[in-house]
């Protein structure tokens, strides 16, 4: 089974960007560690990145032929992608929100998610962490065990 690791806006630059917030990991550095955490409970894993809504939008359409789920980091789209939202309900595999920072002790406008509604669940405030415990979700609601 093959699971979607997927990064929105600004997450490119993870590691330099606002490091006292989102901390010092690269992404490249998180994403080798989900890797292998993913690997150890046999799943395959792929990894996306983009700083458009389109970009986002076409890779979640893609999952559906090919993933069984979506680890999903949409940065600021979170708050606002309407366009984002109905992607990941047309598909119908599971898409698991994370964040890195905990978006509710921040400003206003990060406390609401136009997404999570149509996720299967949230997690934020964990640093690289809230991917970790995202694939452990997802693992879950696929019907893995949780060894
Ligand atoms: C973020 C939180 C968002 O509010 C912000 O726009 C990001 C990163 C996080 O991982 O904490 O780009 O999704």
């Amino acid at each position: 089974m093959k699971i979607l690791v997927m990064n929105g806006p600004n997450l490119n630059l993870l590691g330099e960007r606002e490091p006292n917030i989102y901390g010092g990991d690269t992404l490249k550095s998180i994403n080798s560690e989900i890797q292998e955490e993913a690997m150890a409970m046999g799943y395959e894993v792929t990894f996306f990145q983009s700083n458009s809504e389109g970009g986002l939008i076409d890779r979640l359409h893609e999952a559906r032929l090919d993933c069984a789920g979506v680890i999903l980091n949409a940065g600021a789209y979170t708050h606002y992608s309407y366009a984002i939202r109905d992607a990941i309900s047309a598909i119908k595999i599971p898409v698991v929100e994370v964040h890195l920072s905990n978006v509710n002790s921040r400003d206003e406008f990060r406390k609401n998610s136009v997404i999570a509604p149509v996720c299967c669940g949230s997690i934020a405030g964990f640093g690289k962490y809230s991917y970790i415990l995202g694939l452990y979700a997802l693992n879950n609601k696929l019907g893995g065990n949780d060894e």
